[in-house]
């Protein structure tokens, strides 16, 4: 099968099989089917946050669960429920249209509902994990359903449960299944099922079904974002409603940023990175203009963009791997069709900014998107 078409890269790449997921019982009936015992899976949404470094040996999952409700209304809280495969933009669209705000900064985002939480994403002073209530996973093992809340998701900056591998963590200690020796999930939420297993990653073993995004009410504009302050300043609009706000963040990223559609990208292609105060003053003592911003938890988060921006990569070229002209921090397909990039050039040229990146200001670049 085909994989060009599923990452928003554009890359050429081929998986063995390729089953589209409209229920849980799909899901299900993969789990119970003795034809796909043992086999690889990989779960797709979106495709807009992984780069393809070879054919996949794998059945992929393609997530494609529909649906979009309020599901409960408290004077503090609206909660709707998504279904894992609606569009991301689309559920912070709808949400707005129908004067249930709370998403507006997350707009234009791309990718799925399901995908979402697995990086916690996040844009204009606003993270996924600030709006999520709960959701619902199989698990690719059992073929059973549970519920996970925030802290059993282990949000982080483009982090969660789902970016972490079992192995890399799960140790000897963990409850055993009797049949195939993996660890136990949790059944559901609320019926005194066992906790999820401190520390235990779950990337490759659950497939997000369904998301919960609790909106806030009262609802508070959110604009600490430079970007949207500006906005506020020139247009002398100072109490911008949700749609006004869904409107600016859009034109910010349709200025900004290269639409997946026209030109193959991953958005951000590294994370932002966290350094200590005093590693921060260091740099600033050599490199006074520096974009940097002081975090809650005392650390300082420095621009990625900025550093390559500042290592002369902006609009340059590795084969047909590129770094886009208006934000050095998203890596572009300069290739199309059957001539695009391949996950290796992409690779290729992320190894050549992270030693430039090194060399100069001695931080260590990490890659936001999944690599596989
Ligand atoms: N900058 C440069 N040169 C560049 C790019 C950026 O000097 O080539 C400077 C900008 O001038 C600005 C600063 O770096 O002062 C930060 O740039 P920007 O506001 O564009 O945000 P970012 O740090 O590049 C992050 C997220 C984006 C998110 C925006 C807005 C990460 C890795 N990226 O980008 O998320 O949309 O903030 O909140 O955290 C994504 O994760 O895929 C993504 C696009």
């Amino acid at each position: 099968v085909p994989l060009q078409p599923y990452n928003t890269f554009g890359i050429v790449a081929r998986a063995q099989s390729l089953a589209h997921i409209a229920a849980e019982d799909d899901v299900r009936a993969i789990v119970d089917d003795p034809r796909w015992r043992g086999e690889p899976r990989f779960v797709l949404g979106g495709g807009s946050n992984i780069v393809l470094t070879g054919d996949l040996r794998a059945l992929v999952l393609k997530v494609e669960i529909r649906g979009l409700r309020v599901v409960d209304e408290t004077p503090h809280a609206v909660i709707v429920e998504a279904g894992a495969g609606e569009a991301w933009h689309e559920v912070v669209r709808w949400t707005v249209a129908h004067g249930l705000p709370g998403l507006e900064n997350l707009a234009l985002i791309p990718g799925t509902a399901g995908a979402a939480p697995v990086q916690n994403i996040g844009a204009y002073g606003v993270e996924l994990q600030d709006r999520f209530e709960s959701l619902d996973a199989v698990d690719l093992l059992t073929g059973r359903s549970f519920t996970l809340d925030a802290a059993q998701c282990a949000f982080g900056y483009r982090d969660s449960v789902f970016k972490h591998a079992p192995e890399a963590q799960a140790g000897g200690a963990l409850p055993r299944n009797m049949g195939d020796g993996a660890p136990m999930l949790p059944r559901n939420m609320g019926d005194g099922a066992p906790m999820l297993p401190r520390n235990m990653g779950l990337a490759g073993r659950a497939l997000i079904t369904r998301v919960r995004l609790r909106l806030p009410r009262p609802w508070r504009p959110e604009l600490g974002y430079l970007d949207l302050a500006r906005r506020c300043a020139q247009t002398g609009i100072a109490h911008p409603g949700a749609q006004q706000i869904f409107d600016w963040v859009c034109a910010i990223r349709r200025a900004k940023l290269p639409d997946p559609a026209v030109v193959g990208n991953a958005g951000s292609f590294f994370k932002n990175p966290s350094v200590t105060p005093e590693q921060c003053a260091d740099i600033i003592e050599r490199e006074p203009k520096i974009v940097h911003y002081p975090m809650p938890d005392g650390s300082v988060k420095l621009a990625a963009g900025w550093l390559i921006d500042a290592c002369g990569w902006k609009g340059k070229s590795v084969g047909k791997a590129g770094v886009h002209e208006r934000q050095a921090l998203v890596l572009v397909n300069r290739g199309s069709g059957a001539d695009s990039v391949s996950g290796g050039e992409v690779m290729t040229l992320a190894r050549a900014i992270q030693t430039s990146v090194y060399e100069r200001f001695g931080i260590l670049l990490e890659p936001e998107p999944v690599v596989v």
